[in-house]
């Protein structure tokens, strides 16, 4: 049925421009690394990916044995979720040792291992930078916490006790200090202390950004990036990127810390990046950073898809715009998006990811044929597009799958993104060989779910409805990253949401329905050039109409 929908069409239809609109469509590349220009991510949650020695966990070596199906996708970068020594209490987030990889997942020398083969295939490896703050378990904060002076005394926020300062905590333990620590998320992850852009003169225990412990807590972030830089990773992914300086409320300090850091890169290791969670790309790519990724928590990703999954069950969205109901509001998307566009266009780059470990799945409450006009949109737009692992073939986000090292914070449920890779037919399908009691999270129970030797096999898969997309990215100038990018049709509550992608050499629209209702529309006053079918759901093309079916998307090309 739905290789039915998706058709190649032989007829050529016919696009027009205003003249006077071309000559604008020939975007700037950013400054960095050259291979960012085509880079396509993919995201790794290690302990889920793949088990090559039987415990239940995904490790390194499981991921250096699936380099070549990661690559075979049209993906050429991983981002892999922290991997450090770690009690676990967020997934890793909470870090106890930033120089050692968790025995769980194997050693330094395996990760060395995966950077050698990726780089081997033309692959680029970026690590989990968790910037912000420690586990209450590393030796840093052991010592920070305790009563006696010594070199980590101020390496974490300290405020006396009597302050009650909202979210302090307490440390026990017979030699602690009485005073109360600021975690960064949850209590077990202490904040890093990076000093406050404007302290206040009455509170002594806020430091300036400029106090001998907060530069040496800078120049130990500096430390650990060039020891992962030595051993080969090609950059990273900030972990809470913009909450490292505090009270800094014109992002002064922030900006200058990121700089610093870019400034060294730069110079030393011109061929790393850096990503930042941050979902504020006109700030975050202005402070040095590469590229920025747009989040669930924060309007443009909102509107588009929706927010996190929560335990009272009411999170789902109907006004989001890839919802079926047709109630989003694309111009609000737009109008955010275009905001940040173009600050960022000639700078960085956004990533607007498929989901990650963090939110739920696009499958949530979605068919195939929703997820793949989802996709027809994320991997057409500028910027880095940024897969998480199993997206590809459909996996299913699984609400009721049990808490596991922090994956429910508050109302939030974040484990039903993070279940086992489903390989194939086999036990566990495919991820491991161990007990299935023993595994790192339930497999999909369903008979139904998707698996990737199952739809390797099947032309029509979602595994291969990607890789198609992701080769007209690869084959086509005006969908690479830095490509020129205009909305043509983005109306409040109107669908479809048509837009352009230019180079030098080629145009491409693209035009996207995900409600259940046909729509139509007409580009007016412009200029004719034809334009030829390039991937197609349910929808024509011609003279410069869009006819589009409920659930449907449209990508037209001319040029070379
Ligand atoms: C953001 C990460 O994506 C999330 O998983 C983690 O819990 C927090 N940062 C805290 O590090």
């Amino acid at each position: 049925m739905l290789k039915r929908l998706i058709s190649r069409w032989p007829l050529v239809a016919t696009l027009y421009f205003a003249q006077e609109s071309l000559s604008p469509l020939r975007a700037e590349v950013p400054p960095g690394p050259k291979w960012l220009q085509r880079a396509v991510f993919y995201q790794v949650y290690p302990q889920s990916y793949y088990d090559s020695n039987g415990d239940g966990i995904g490790d390194l070596p499981g991921i250096t044995a699936k380099l070549d199906y990661i690559y075979s996708i049209g993906c050429n970068a991983i981002w892999i979720n922290p991997i450090c020594e770690s009690p676990f209490g967020d997934a890793g987030y909470d870090v106890a040792d930033f120089y050692k990889v968790a025995s769980r997942y194997g050693t330094n020398d395996d990760f060395k291992n995966l950077c050698v083969e990726a780089h081997k295939r033309g692959m680029h490896i970026c690590f989990d930078l968790v910037a912000g703050h420690t586990s209450v378990a590393n030796p840093w904060f052991q010592q920070s916490a305790l009563e006696r002076a010594n070199r980590y005394s101020n390496w974490y926020i300290w405020t006396p006790s009597r302050e009650g300062v909202p979210g302090s905590q307490p440390f026990p333990g017979q030699h602690n200090r009485s005073d109360r620590y600021l975690p960064n998320f949850f209590w077990f992850q202490p904040a890093l202390n990076y000093g406050y852009a404007q302290p206040d003169p009455e509170e002594l225990w806020q430091l300036p950004t400029t106090d001998a412990a907060c530069v040496a807590v800078r120049e130990e972030l500096k430390n650990i990036m060039k020891f992962w830089l030595d051993l080969g990773v090609d950059g990273f992914r900030v972990d809470l990127a913009a909450t490292l300086v505090r009270n800094d409320p014109d992002h002064q300090g922030i900006s200058a810390l990121w700089h610093s850091y870019r400034a060294w890169l730069d110079l030393e290791y011109p061929e790393a990046v850096l990503v930042s969670e941050w979902s504020d790309p006109a700030l975050a790519i202005p402070a040095g950073f590469h590229v920025d990724s747009l989040l669930q928590f924060r309007e443009p990703y909102r509107i588009l898809l929706g927010p996190e999954s929560r335990l009272d069950g009411n999170a789902r969205d109907p006004h989001a715009f890839f919802e079926r109901a047709g109630g989003g509001d694309i111009k609000a998307f737009v109008d955010a998006y275009i905001a940040h566009y173009a600050v960022t266009k000639s700078r960085g780059y956004i990533s607007i990811p498929t989901s990650n470990h963090d939110t739920p799945r696009p499958t949530w409450g979605r068919n195939e044929r929703d997820v793949r006009t989802i996709f027809a949109m994320l991997l057409t737009m500028p910027g880095l597009p940024f897969i998480y692992y199993g997206d590809e073939i459909g996996m299913k986000f699984l609400p009721e799958v049990p808490n596991k090292e922090g994956g429910t914070l508050g109302e939030v449920r974040r484990c039903g993104s993070r279940t086992p890779m489903q390989w194939s037919k086999e036990k566990n399908a495919g991820f491991s060989t161990a007990p299935a009691e023993n595994l790192y999270l339930p497999i999909d129970p369903s008979e139904s779910r998707p698996d990737v030797a199952t739809e390797e096999k099947d032309p029509a898969s979602m595994l291969n409805f990607t890789r198609e997309l992701l080769k007209l990215r690869r084959e086509h100038p005006a969908l690479a990253n830095a490509a020129d990018f205009r909305p043509l049709y983005a109306e409040k509550n109107q669908y479809p949401f048509v837009y352009l992608r230019a180079s030098a050499t080629e145009r491409i629209v693209v035009a996207i329905n995900p409600s259940e209702r046909p729509c139509r529309v007409t580009l007016e006053s412009i200029k004719p050039v034809p334009m030829r079918p390039l991937l197609v759901q349910d929808a024509t093309f011609q003279d410069g109409r869009f006819e589009m079916g409920p659930v449907s998307f449209a990508i037209f090309g001319a040029g070379n």
